[in-house]
């Protein structure tokens, strides 16, 4: 099933929940939330997880195509939201200056940081091959999965 994040968010928050119960490891929670983002979103080519290493953001698990390896702080999309611990929703990735191409279908992205224990371990990352393709609503829904995965892991 394919769903908007909109109309079904508490589905998707609760689907997370349920999945990540029962496991604390970081990398094992990421594997399967990526998939069941790429898997219940709709009009999504690429969901997945940066790790901060040292000074850099380094790829994890991840769905879809084969993605850039590495991100300095403050490069791109996810590096900026890393540096600023601030969410980016960005409407028109070509019009973003500094926006890092892995796949060329991607229009739009949303990049949430995440913190454990209050330090930043890495972002989540989602593209859209449209453009627009995510909502302030569908940004506070992503938001509060990210919210999840922080408490899944140790
Ligand atoms: N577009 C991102 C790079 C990661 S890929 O989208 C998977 C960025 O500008 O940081």
């Amino acid at each position: 099933m394919n769903q908007q994040v909109t109309d079904a968010s508490m589905t998707l928050v609760e689907q997370a929940k349920g999945l990540l119960s029962g496991q604390r490891d970081r990398i094992a929670n990421a594997a399967n939330l990526s998939a069941l983002l790429f898997m219940e979103l709709v009009d999504v080519n690429w969901a997945g997880f940066y790790f901060l290493r040292g000074d850099e953001l380094i790829l994890g698990p991840f769905q879809g195509k084969p993605a850039c390896v590495t991100i300095p702080l403050g490069k791109g999309v996810c590096g900026t939201a890393a540096s600023s611990l601030e969410t980016q929703r960005v409407e028109d990735v070509h019009a973003y200056a500094g926006h890092i191409a892995c796949d060329v279908n991607s229009r739009s992205e949303l990049v949430v940081p995440l913190l454990v224990r209050g330090e930043l371990i890495g972002v989540l990352d989602i593209d859209s091959p449209l453009p627009n393709r995510f909502s302030l609503r569908d940004q506070e829904v992503l938001e509060e999965v990210a919210r999840v995965y922080e408490a899944s892991v140790d």
